[in-house]
């Protein structure tokens, strides 16, 4: 458990995501009903996914629409029992972080 410093506060509109690059990784951190932290590669063909459209805490792969729950990582379709890692964010007063 190492918490890792990703952004400062307020850089993440409400009702979108952000990607970041965190020790080498792409995460991709929502900020919907909360903010919330996942692998940021689709496991489709390996496109961000922080872009997506949002529908709740359903996104929307941008490259061929694949969906992802952003509290769960879980795909919603095609393939069963497939998942992102998801990772515990707290907004803290000198930004936010996440537990990689
Ligand atoms: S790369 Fe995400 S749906 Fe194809």
């Amino acid at each position: 458990m190492v918490w890792k410093k990703v952004t400062e506060k307020n850089t993440i509109a409400a009702n979108s995501g952000k990607e970041f690059d965190v020790d080498g990784k792409k995460i991709a951190i929502f900020n919907q009903d909360g903010y919330h932290a996942l692998d940021g590669i689709c496991v489709h063909q390996d496109n961000p996914i922080a872009a997506g459209k949002l529908d709740g805490d359903i996104v929307e792969c941008p490259s061929h629409f694949w969906h992802y729950n952003i509290k769960t990582g879980e795909l919603q379709d095609y393939l069963k029992g497939v998942k992102l890692q998801t990772y515990t964010v707290e907004e803290r007063n000198d930004g936010i972080y996440i537990d990689l």
